[in-house]
């Protein structure tokens, strides 16, 4: 189950409900997926086949779907990062910049885990979702963020696209996050 970290203030958020509203009041949508569906072999499996790939999707795909009719996803992929992805020290800098897309960012994680660090709302500042199987967050269109792996440094998760030009990411320039270390 997810669970929130506050930076500013080191308070943690688990639980749920608790989550949940929490992420509501910042409107990040948050809902959970039953990750034992998924073939045993597969809950631990960071270097992915595509006949893999695609079993992760048919065992999720009444969740993909339902997610898309409700939210107007028109694609979604797998992706899978660990220590065997090339370049992957590089690929987490790369992705370490505050940022901001004109679509929302959906993953699902499968297996592994994963933490999205977001803008909060100004009286809670930066805030840490950290994410394991089952979990499913949508940052909203235009809300700073970035994602990083945990110290495990494994994960696979769901994308759901609208469009794919909506998720290039824009930089976002923020010097309050440089001072707000982790
Ligand atoms: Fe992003």
């Amino acid at each position: 189950m997810a669970e929130i970290r506050i930076r500013n203030t080191e308070q943690r958020i688990q639980g749920e409900e608790n989550v949940r509203a929490f992420l509501e009041q910042q409107e990040v949508l948050y809902e959970h997926w039953d990750p034992s569906k998924l073939a045993e072999n597969l809950q631990q499996k960071f270097v992915l086949s595509d006949e893999d790939k695609a079993q992760i999707l048919s065992t999720f795909d009444e969740e993909i779907r339902d997610l898309a009719a409700r939210r107007g996803y028109q694609t979604w992929d797998i992706i899978a990062l660990s220590d065997a992805t090339p370049n992957l020290d590089e690929l987490l800098k790369k992705f370490e910049n505050v940022h901001t897309h004109t679509e929302d960012e959906v993953r699902a994680i499968t297996a592994g885990r994963g933490i999205f660090i977001i803008k909060g709302t100004d009286d809670v500042g930066y805030f840490d979702v950290e994410l394991e199987a089952g979990d499913v967050i949508s940052v909203p269109e235009y809300k700073p963020h970035f994602f990083t792996l945990m110290e495990n440094r494994q994960i696979v998760a769901v994308r759901l696209f609208i469009e794919t030009e909506g998720w290039i990411a824009h930089p976002y320039t923020d010097e309050s996050f440089s001072s707000n270390k982790a």
